[in-house]
């Protein structure tokens, strides 16, 4: 594991509980920030100068995350987590890139487990807690041409209640992870488990054991939901499963099935 001495590169509490948890454990590089922009920024501008694969950027605090949709997202410090994995795809792993959103909420889906609680996927990138959000997943791709280069896949989880953004700044009900948890838990041991699990999960990305696992947890299965396309086209209709490249499989009132791609699309149970 590198630590890289880059400005404003942290050596506080926050960065060295980090390095003890990931101790000969993370494959690639690590930047652990006390505050930066945001780690996606970080993550691409490094992933474009060679960042090996399975490298991690942190940070206790971000002033300008950034979320799907041109949104931002809250970061305060100590009370969130919010980090951006470089991975760079196989040629295998190219051909199904978006798969890396799913690999993201699984894992996490995963590491939650370990910890007794249990979490569902909205599609395509968000994970809920009893209904609400509490994590949220930002894929970005780094392209060399016509090929991905390297994926940023980029989480922020809301640990404790201090991490839960006013609720003027909501678009869906959000809760964190303590709230639902009963207990307070360690953001960095959190940290441990949803890489252990990207690492696991990873080595079964194209198989249908991903596909069954990561269609098991999604919210809203065989419930009516309005899905929005590029805030444009609404669809509504019941959600049936995922395609193997990981697209919406909705069924419409008139029993037709329409697949919704990946991309500028967010969803709702209808009402
Ligand atoms: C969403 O739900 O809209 C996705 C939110 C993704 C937030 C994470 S926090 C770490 C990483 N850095 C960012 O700027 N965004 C992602």
């Amino acid at each position: 594991m590198a630590l890289t001495s880059i400005p404003g590169a942290s050596s506080n509490n926050f960065s060295q509980e980090v390095q003890a948890a990931l101790q000969g454990f993370l494959p690639g590089g690590l930047r652990v920030f006390t505050s930066i922009g945001s780690t996606n920024d970080e993550a691409l501008a490094w992933a474009s100068t060679g960042a090996p694969d399975f490298s991690l950027v942190i940070a206790d605090e971000q002033t300008h995350g950034r979320g799907r949709m041109g949104r931002s997202w809250f970061t305060p410090p100590g009370a969130a987590l919010a980090f951006s994995l470089i991975l760079r795809p196989t040629p295998v792993e190219r051909e199904r890139i978006g798969l890396f959103a799913g690999l993201g909420a699984l894992s996490l889906v995963d590491a939650l487990q370990t910890f007794g609680v249990a979490a569902q996927i909205k599609w395509p990138n968000d994970v809920l807690l009893a209904g609400k959000k509490a994590a949220g997943i930002l894929v970005e791709t780094v392209w060399m041409g016509m090929e991905a280069d390297s994926v940023v896949l980029g989480m922020g989880v809301n640990v404790t209640p201090q991490a839960v953004p006013p609720p003027e700044g909501l678009n869906y009900p959000a809760t964190c992870v303590q709230a639902e948890a009963g207990k307070p838990l360690s953001r960095i041991l959190l940290l441990r488990a949803i890489l252990q699990a990207i690492l696991r999960r990873r080595t079964m990305l194209t198989s249908p054991t991903f596909l069954h696992d990561w269609e098991s947890a999604l919210a809203f299965r065989n419930e009516i939901v309005r899905v929005w396309v590029s805030n444009e086209e609404v669809f509504e209709g019941k959600v049936l499963g995922l395609e193997s490249d990981g697209s919406l499989r909705l069924e419409l009132p008139e029993r037709t099935v329409t697949i919704i791609r990946f991309g500028e699309v967010h969803l709702r149970p209808a009402l």
